[in-house]
């Protein structure tokens, strides 16, 4: 584990997501589906869509400054801007340096980081390390996507999953035994080709064959992610749980990726947590990827859910493989 010198915790949250609600209804319209379905196999009611011309980097501008706000910081004070996302605005530059721009945090160093869904836990971690030795007192974390723009809406099997989003964390130091305890990250690039966008890179240019067969959108195995996932959750969390010190009895609030209500109920069942324990908003937003997690952490903390000293828990998985899981003491006075 982390030789922390300075604990690491939140100071502000902050989320966005876009006005145009699609609902199992209008999807009902669009490919063989049902909002039955739907609903029963994955808790999904709706979705959030990004108009086409908005790129990531305005998502996670409107969440970052909620965020700055509420942790009373102002982006001139910024050492660091970290953006998860696996839809930025263009492979180079970094949608983060776009961010940096439009926030005007002119001292602060920018990068993105792809680690799909597990994202935000991934990027959260790396802000810890810089705050526990001092290098940098206040870093910026955002998850955003606009997988809208990647999913094949013809096809069933994914267009009812996903939506766009975005949310945002402000770290710096915190009293002494706060904020983040403990983490576990993870990979599996074996499980590569089970989710992902294949011809959105170097491996594949774009052609008219490409886009014929849909290979610049989202490809999945269904089944066998949901396997790994029930798998894989409760495994991470239970390691960074035994490096706090802790057991799942000693979670206030858990935040799961909201990939799908099955995997979410499966992961309370095998750790015995309380359902009530759960922060759970996938019925209104879908699966958004990497900012899953802040959107619900920031509408949680907005709501006033948290108190100072609570166990918060993060966990999530997706393309890669990966998996990440993060233990908090909530820092943050009521
Ligand atoms: N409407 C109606 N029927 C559908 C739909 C739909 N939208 N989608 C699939 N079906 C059909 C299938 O075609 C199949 O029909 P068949 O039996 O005639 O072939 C049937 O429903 C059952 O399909 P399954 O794939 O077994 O359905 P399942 O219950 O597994 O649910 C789902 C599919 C929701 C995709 C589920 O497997 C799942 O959630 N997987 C995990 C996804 C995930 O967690 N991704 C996270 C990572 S995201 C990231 O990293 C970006």
């Amino acid at each position: 584990m982390l030789p922390m010198k300075i604990d690491a915790g939140v100071l502000g949250t902050g989320f966005y997501v876009p006005d145009r609600v699609l609902t199992n209804h209008d999807l009902e319209k669009m490919v063989d589906t049902s909002d039955a379905w739907i609903v029963e196999r994955t808790g999904i009611h709706e979705r959030r869509l990004a108009p086409d011309k908005t790129p990531v980097s305005e998502l996670a501008f409107q969440a970052a400054q909620r965020a700055l706000a509420d942790a009373g910081t102002s982006p001139e004070e910024l050492d660091l801007i970290i953006l998860a996302t696996l839809t930025a605005d263009c492979v180079c530059p970094s949608a983060a340096c776009v961010l940096q721009d439009r926030l005007g945090a002119k001292r602060a160093a920018a990068f993105d980081l792809s680690a799909a869904c597990s994202g935000f836990v991934y990027a959260s971690s790396v802000a810890a390390q810089f705050i526990a030795t001092g290098t940098y007192r206040r870093v910026l974390v955002i998850g955003a996507e606009t997988l809208s723009k990647y999913v094949n809406w013809e096809d069933r099997n994914t267009c009812v999953l996903f939506g766009d989003g975005a949310g945002a964390a402000v770290y710096g130091p915190v009293e002494e035994g706060y904020g983040i305890r403990a983490f576990d990250l993870g990979s599996d690039g074996s499980g590569a080709d089970l989710l992902g966008i294949p011809a959105s890179g170097s491996r594949h240019m774009i052609t008219e064959e490409i886009i014929r067969k849909r290979l610049n959108r989202i490809h999945m195995s269904g089944r066998e992610v949901f396997r790994f996932a029930v798998r894989v959750m409760p495994a991470t969390l239970l390691r960074s749980l035994e490096r706090a010190g802790l057991g799942p009895a000693d979670i206030d609030w858990f935040i799961p990726h909201q990939a799908n209500i099955r995997i979410i109920q499966a992961a309370a069942k095998r750790l015995a947590i309380p359902p009530e324990k759960f922060i759970i908003n996938i019925g209104k937003y879908g699966n958004v990827s990497a900012a899953s997690i802040p959107m619900a952490l920031a509408e949680a903390a907005g709501d006033g859910r948290f108190r100072k000293g609570d166990i918060v828990a993060l966990a999530g998985f997706g393309a890669g493989l990966t998996w990440a899981s993060c233990i908090m003491k909530w820092a943050k006075e009521d």
